[in-house]
């Protein structure tokens, strides 16, 4: 049993603040991913947790109690780094017993290895090493390798898991094949887990909820699913998804005016949902590149858009199109489309997304007003 509570922490180095007033808690059982751009203070904040890291300022708690003046032995926590180092000499028994033999009393009774015994094989099972025990780490592959830096950190029986980028440096098959043995693992064994990553793809699939931070800061807590349909930033729409949402920013979107066209690009619906109205102020609008289709002809319920296209991707199991939205400024598009489209590099190209696929943000401080789900119509100029 563990919760983690974490009060405005805050890690400063000489005037430098990286992190920069934390607050979040981690449900007992539940697997927590902190994702986020290179440096916006993902390892400094699991290192407060784990005690290696001095907190500036905040406060920590582990099931209610502080523990900021916890040393990192007092705290129950398995720790698996991005660079986890093996005992090359050793076996796989041995590597995952290390930690154990350290900590048991001199004089111990037999028993007690015993005990040992079984949940080092508990263990090995679990993380499917049994077969490879008497191996040395220079005999298993880079996924075993893994699963015995995991199996490490896990035979300590820890309250609280701590994982920095665990998968980072396996090839992309094995990390898939891992993510899914770690969310198999989490769920025979709901230790609370904070798992540290700038693979979203790694933090959706395993997440019970996301946290994304930049620049220090907690940007959204939410479900998977939540974060990205309802990104409640700009920089949150863009930074997941692959490719990231399209982000335009419009001048304005005046009210109650009937068509608006932008340089004939861009048509919006008429008479926008009054909370994306920002009357006279600029508004950022987004959609996902798999949001986007080839539009026939012109219809009434959706909004679209024209661009020509620059480049075209052909990835297998569907094909990017790359194009600019010409006289606007030349932005830039993006479209995931089926892999059977056919388009021509510097073709003319019309798009379109449904309206509750379109999303507003305000364009100044970024933040989340809607999508386009409630406009009435789309004005469509031929
Ligand atoms: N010991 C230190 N002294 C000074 N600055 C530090 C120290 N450790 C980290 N930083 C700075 O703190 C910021 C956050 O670093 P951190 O390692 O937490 O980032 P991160 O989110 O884990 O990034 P990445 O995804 O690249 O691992 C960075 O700007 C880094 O340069
Ligand atoms: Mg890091």
């Amino acid at each position: 049993m563990a919760t983690i509570e974490m009060d405005g922490l805050v890690k400063r180095y000489g005037n430098d603040t990286v992190v920069d007033g934390v607050d979040l808690s981690v449900d007992d059982g539940e697997l927590l991913v902190l994702l986020g751009p290179s440096g916006c203070g993902k390892t400094t904040t699991l290192r407060m947790v784990a005690g290696l890291e001095q907190i500036t300022d905040g406060e920590l708690r582990f099931d209610g109690v502080v523990v900021n003046h916890e040393p990192p032995d007092r705290r129950s926590v398995g720790m698996v780094f991005q660079n986890y180092a093996l005992y090359p000499h050793m076996t796989v028994r041995g590597n995952l017993s290390f930690g154990l033999q350290s900590r048991r009393p001199r004089g111990s009774r037999r028993s007690a290895r015993a005990e040992e015994r079984d949940l080092v094989q508990e263990i090995a099972r679990l993380l499917e090493l049994e077969h490879v025990l008497d191996h040395r780490p220079k005999e298993l592959s880079g996924g075993q390798r893994q699963r015995v830096a995991l199996g490490r950190a896990l035979v300590r029986r820890p309250q609280v898991f701590l994982l920095d980028e665990p998968l980072s440096n396996l090839d992309a098959n094995l990390r898939e094949r891992m993510r899914m043995e770690l969310s198999r693992l989490h769920e025979q064994l709901p230790i609370t887990t904070i798992y540290v990553t700038h693979d979203q793809s790694e933090a959706l699939t395993l997440a019970d909820r996301i946290v994304v931070m930049h620049e220090g800061r907690v940007r959204q807590v939410a479900s998977p699913r939540e974060i990205y349909d309802a990104p409640a930033e700009a920089f949150i729409a863009e930074f997941i998804g692959s490719p990231g949402m399209n982000l335009w920013t419009l001048p304005w979107i005046e009210k109650d005016r009937d068509d608006i066209t932008l340089g004939d690009e861009i048509r919006l619906p008429r008479r926008p949902d009054p909370a994306i109205h920002r009357d006279g102020q600029p508004i950022t609008l987004g959609i996902r590149p798999e949001h986007l289709e080839i539009a026939g002809e012109p219809d009434h319920t959706s909004i679209g858009l024209s661009c020509r296209v620059e480049l075209v991707e052909d990835l297998g199991s569907h094909v990017l199109v790359h194009g600019t939205l010409g006289s606007h400024d030349g932005q830039r598009v993006v479209a995931k489309l089926d892999a059977a489209s056919v388009v021509d590099r510097g073709a003319r190209l019309r798009l379109r997304a449904a309206p509750e696929r379109v999303h507003a943000f305000d364009a100044l401080s970024g933040s989340r007003l809607g999508t386009f789900a409630g406009s009435a119509r789309v004005a469509v100029t031929a």
